[in-house]
């Protein structure tokens, strides 16, 4: 990199879905006020940024990612006064705010779509995409919303379709109008303004769409499962001029200190890394800080796969480019559901030590997991549009609200209060109040991880190297610069006895999954326990 090593690098990202973070006024749903009530709580995470899922005005349809006004704050999350009292005390803390940016789309109750739609002449009608209908009147081509259905939708009043690949009210910015990218561009200025210190940016890589409108071709590779996959998405993502328009955005994030930027994109590691940019001979780059890496999410849990995902992507990250790993979010089932509540402690030690920046979700260091949402409770959208399917692409399992203690609704909120989404069953056991009592409870694992993290050089920046155990469950791997750490992971219910006699001889157990386990180990012949894993620090 031009510089050291920046926040962004080092340090822990925790992502706050606020409706469910903390609820301040009883209305059921979280807001900032609530997120200021839990400083205390983020600092002792010792995670270096907050980012906040969207927090604009929004009528909410797809939970803030339909935004109506891009510089203000939905009233049901607080005022600008909270959002300006949240960022301030954050930073007095020293931790940073990221905000979302949702720049592919705005709600159809944006002032600019409500223009737009108002006639086919009005001076923003080519704000966003606009087509005559299909011969037969149908969609003007074959492209699918993510959601379910086509991306299209008929506007009776003015005669034509829009699209939007996600629910209908989600009409898509035309970036090749030439006033679009600077007003986007204009609002992210007027949040770096206020002291935000980044952005995650949302489906970065949708923003560009084929000026042609060609059908997509179907996808020979589809099991038949999710519609929206039945389509190779060469049209509608990564489109030529992406990147220029991506190098804009940056742009301005540079003309501010230590700023970041960085991208959801689910792209395999080839297509990903063209993200990061160009690279200067200073090392700097000139696209996204960080493209998401969301590859483990969809990886099958089992030792040598993650080992060889892990080697993939190291293999294909130019250099000067900075990793990260993402395990979990709002779209995602809950990872300790994915991985099975006995792997829960080694996958959130392999985020945590891997090289890279990791982002992680809110509630998964107590170890939440998905909670059954019965039907008539079922809210988002592509469960709702798509119930046949809910079980698979609902995000609600995994959005309920934060498990403060054992209080009713979980310290979420008020007593009585019915909240938004229904709290977990197993509140009154799995809370943050219930860990903290706990010096080995999974919050007490995840805070001893960061803070050893944020300590050590060798594990917030230090180089990675898979070491081969012959063992078929288990990932191994160093991590080194000042000191020498050996990560040893057990992603089996077996019992294992290994020789690494030719990494070094003994090494200081610095952090263990079973927490009462410390001490010494001889590395010619150690035994690790099912579902161990352990952070060694080689004494050589
Ligand atoms: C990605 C967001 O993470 C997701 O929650 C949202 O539904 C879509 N983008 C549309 O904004």
């Amino acid at each position: 990199m031009a510089n050291s090593h920046l926040w962004w690098q080092t340090g822990t990202i925790y992502q706050i879905y606020p409706r469910s973070f903390q609820d301040s006024n009883g209305d059921g749903i979280g807001d900032l006020a609530g997120i200021n009530q839990r400083l205390d709580y983020l600092h002792s995470l010792n995670v270096e940024a907050v980012w906040l899922s969207p927090i604009y005005p929004s009528p909410m349809h797809d939970f803030g990612y339909d935004v109506a006004d891009y510089v203000d704050i939905n009233p049901m999350f607080g005022t600008m006064a909270d959002f300006d009292d949240l960022l301030a005390s954050l930073h007095q803390r020293g931790m940073k705010l990221i905000l979302d940016l949702v720049p592919n789309h705005t709600s159809d109750e944006h002032e600019w779509f409500r223009e737009s739609r108002s006639s086919r002449d009005n001076p923003k009608r080519d704000w966003y995409i606009w087509r005559d209908p299909a011969p037969d009147g149908g969609p003007p081509n074959n492209w699918l919303s993510f959601f379910g259905g086509p991306a299209w939708t008929f506007d009776e009043h003015t005669g034509q379709y829009y699209l939007h690949q996600f629910v209908t009210q989600q009409p898509e910015l035309n970036y090749r109008h030439p006033d679009v990218l600077p007003t986007m561009l204009k609002n992210m200025r007027f949040w770096l303004d206020k002291g935000v210190d980044g952005f995650r940016v949302d489906v970065i890589w949708l923003m560009m769409k084929d000026e042609l409108l060609r059908d997509e071709p179907p996808n020979p590779d589809w099991d038949g499962v999710v519609p929206h996959n039945s389509l190779r998405h060469i049209y509608t993502q990564g489109v030529s001029g992406i990147h220029d328009l991506i190098r804009q955005m940056r742009a301005v994030l540079d003309e501010y200190d230590e700023r970041m930027m960085v991208g959801e994109i689910y792209l395999p590691n080839e297509e990903l890394v063209t993200y990061y940019g160009r690279f200067h001979p200073n090392g700097a780059n000139d696209e996204c800080h960080m493209p998401f890496n969301f590859q483990l999410i969809n990886t099958p849990w089992d030792a040598q796969t993650v080992r060889r995902a892990v080697d993939a992507y190291e293999a294909a990250l130019p250099d000067n480019a900075w990793p990260n790993w993402v395990l979990g979010n709002h779209d995602q089932h809950r990872l300790a559901t994915r991985v099975g509540p006995a792997q829960a402690r080694v996958v959130t030690m392999l985020l945590l030590t891997l090289r890279g920046t990791p982002t992680c979700y809110y509630g998964d260091e107590i170890g939440m997991e998905n909670v059954p949402i019965p039907p008539e409770f079922v809210q988002d959208p592509p469960a709702v549009l798509q119930p046949e399917l809910a079980h698979l692409i609902g995000r609600d399992p995994e959005r309920t609200p934060m498990q403060w203690d054992a209080s009713p609704n979980a310290g979420f909120a008020p007593d009585g209060v019915v909240t938004w989404l229904p709290v977990a069953a197993d509140y009154a056991r799995r809370n943050v109040a219930q860990q903290e009592s706990d010096p080995v409870s999974m919050l007490n694992f995840f805070r001893a991880l960061t803070k050893l993290r944020q300590a050590e050089p060798a594990l917030n920046r230090g180089v990675y190297t898979a070491v081969n155990t012959g063992v078929e469950d288990i990932f191994a791997y160093r991590r080194t610069a000042n000191a020498d750490f050996l990560v040893i992971l057990n992603f089996g219910g077996g019992t294992n006895t290994l020789n690494l006699a030719h990494v070094a001889k003994r090494a200081e157990i610095a952090i263990a999954t079973d927490m009462t386990r410390s001490g010494s180990v001889d590395l010619s012949n150690m035994t690790i326990y099912p579902n161990e894993g352990l952070v060694l620090r080689l004494t050589h």
